[in-house]
């Protein structure tokens, strides 16, 4: 880890930028991934939903357990707003499942129990380390990961799935990481506050690349969505 980007000269608006910029190398490594090799032909649109349900399901609560800890008002209401927004992309992916003869009733995505990267996120204290993790890049990496995912949809002829992704979650996803961006220049001001949020980034994204290779390898399921 380098100390030089940490720089204590560094402003909330600096520091963002080399943030979002090393975040940038690492999310095109994550496309890369995602998108690599062939989709064996069990792989199905409805399969990757039922994980998606899962990540959803995580992204609203981490929101909701962060929200009633985070002392300032504006980063409260953006956890409030991420919270209702995760739970309602779980409405509509339960309801596409359904059209797609799946009964989202009988799935419940708690089984197998809350991932590394949820067990990671809730522990976070920092109101910038969270802004970091939570939004800009947690929803940076959703971002890259439906976008595979809408293009293995058009690739299957899913169209409608796709639709709803690019349509309906994606913009609530980029405006999660646009808010995030702006909280964290207004939070990320002190060097030690720039450093916990850096952490906390890089090991978003490490848990994020660990999740993904093992998915490949386990269960050829890396075109999963994010949340
Ligand atoms: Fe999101
Ligand atoms: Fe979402």
């Amino acid at each position: 880890m380098s100390a030089d980007q940490s720089s204590p000269s560094l402003s909330g608006e600096q520091f963002v930028a080399s943030l979002n910029e090393e975040n940038r190398t690492a999310l095109e490594r994550l496309g890369r991934l995602s998108s690599a090799g062939k989709t064996p032909h069990e792989l199905t649109v409805e399969r990757l939903l039922r994980v998606a349900l899962k990540n959803e399901l995580e992204a609203s609560e981490i929101a909701a357990i962060w929200m009633t800890t985070t002392s300032e008002l504006d980063v409260k209401l953006a956890f409030a707003r991420q919270c209702g927004d995760e739970a309602k992309h779980f409405r509509l992916i339960a309801q596409r499942l359904k059209t797609l003869r799946v009964d989202p009733d009988r799935i419940d995505p708690r089984e197998g129990g809350y991932s590394a990267l949820f067990e990671y996120l809730r522990q976070l204290q920092s109101t910038a380390a969270r802004v970091a993790a939570g939004q800009l890049t947690r929803e940076g990496i959703a971002l890259v990961r439906n976008q595979c995912f809408i293009e293995f949809c058009e690739a299957r002829g899913d169209h409608e799935t796709a639709a709803l992704y690019r349509d309906e979650i994606q913009p609530d996803e980029q405006h999660h990481h646009e808010l995030g961006r702006r909280l964290l220049t207004r939070y990320a001001v002190a060097e030690n506050e720039q450093q916990v949020a850096r952490q906390a980034a890089r090991h978003t994204l490490e848990l994020a690349e660990e999740i993904q290779e093992m998915a490949r390898l386990k269960a050829g399921i890396s075109r999963a969505p994010g949340c």
